[in-house]
């Protein structure tokens, strides 16, 4: 892990809140794996506010031009600021932060369900699982149809994969959960990563109670420090008799086996 600065390629606007940045860094690109992010510093040189850093998950990574991009959503004044940022520009952050996915040993089948920006951490990792041949199968789920760009970047990997969204404007109408619901046996056999809103997950957690798949999930919270020192970032997971205990999002995660996870 380190603190970096990275030369913005580009900072492509998929949707009215959805952007895509482009950033150089030879040792990301040689060093991050899928299910890792950065914490991004969103203030101008000299200026400490916002003072905290934001995490981004690592969404993509093209060695061959040493670049690594992560996807965003604006959501308050440090993404807004980042949606400004231009090509030429520099971004100051750390990584890569947090435990990588292993998929060495898994099950060669391989089921991603995302849900709105849930989708960026996936993504690479689903290009991972190609490149080991693994059998991907990625289902999506949105509101509306601002995520429509992002399906080009799928489709480039050529896996099969599904889109719902709640107004149909995009891929079938409905909740990506209901499908998965009702298609639980078609994959049996699968190891499932998800990422998506809270509610989501708490869906997905009661979906697979009774089954024998192993389901990871990978968890979001706000974070100040970003490298397990300042306890921001816990979550409530299972411990012996009953009881609970904590555990760090930044440094014991951001993976947890979905079983694990006391979502409040
Ligand atoms: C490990 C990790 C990976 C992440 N990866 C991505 C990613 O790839 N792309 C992406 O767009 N976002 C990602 N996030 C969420 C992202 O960090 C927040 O959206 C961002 O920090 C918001 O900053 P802001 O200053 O724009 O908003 P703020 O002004 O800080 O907050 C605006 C609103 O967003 C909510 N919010 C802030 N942080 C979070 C959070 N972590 N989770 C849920 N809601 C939040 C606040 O409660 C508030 O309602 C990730 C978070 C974590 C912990
Ligand atoms: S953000 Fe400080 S411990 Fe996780």
């Amino acid at each position: 892990m380190k603190l970096l600065n990275g030369e913005i390629i580009s900072n492509e606007r998929y949707s009215e809140y959805l952007y895509k940045m482009v950033i150089f860094s030879p040792y990301i690109c040689r060093e991050a794996r899928p299910g890792q992010f950065v914490n991004i510093r969103c203030a101008p040189e000299g200026i400490y506010d916002p003072l905290l850093r934001r995490p981004f998950s690592i969404f993509d990574i093209e060695e061959k031009f040493n670049v690594f991009s992560i996807l965003y959503s604006v959501k308050g004044r440090g993404t807004e600021f980042m949606s400004h940022l231009e090509k030429g520009d520099l971004i100051d952050f750390i990584g890569p932060l947090g435990n990588y996915i292993d998929l060495a040993g898994t099950k060669n089948n391989v089921l991603l369900i995302g849900g709105g920006i849930g989708i960026a951490p996936l993504y690479l990792l689903a290009k991972q699982a190609v490149v080991m041949k693994k059998n991907v199968f990625f289902a999506a789920g949105f509101k509306d149809k601002s995520y429509q760009k992002w399906e080009d970047d799928l489709i480039e990997l050529k896996i099969d994969y599904t889109i719902y969204t709640e107004d149909g404007s995009i891929g079938s109408k409905g909740m990506i959960c209901d499908y998965i619901r009702s298609n639980i046996k078609l994959f049996n056999g699968y190891d499932v990563y998800c990422c998506g809103p809270k509610e989501m997950l708490k869906t997905i957690q009661n979906i697979y109670t009774k089954s024998s798949n192993r389901v990871s999930v990978l968890l979001e919270e706000k974070m100040a420090c970003g490298v397990g020192v300042c306890n921001g970032c816990v979550v409530k997971v299972k411990h012996v008799k009953g009881e609970f205990r904590y555990k760090r999002i930044c440094k014991d995660g951001p993976t947890f086996d979905i079983r694990e996870v006391i979502f409040d």
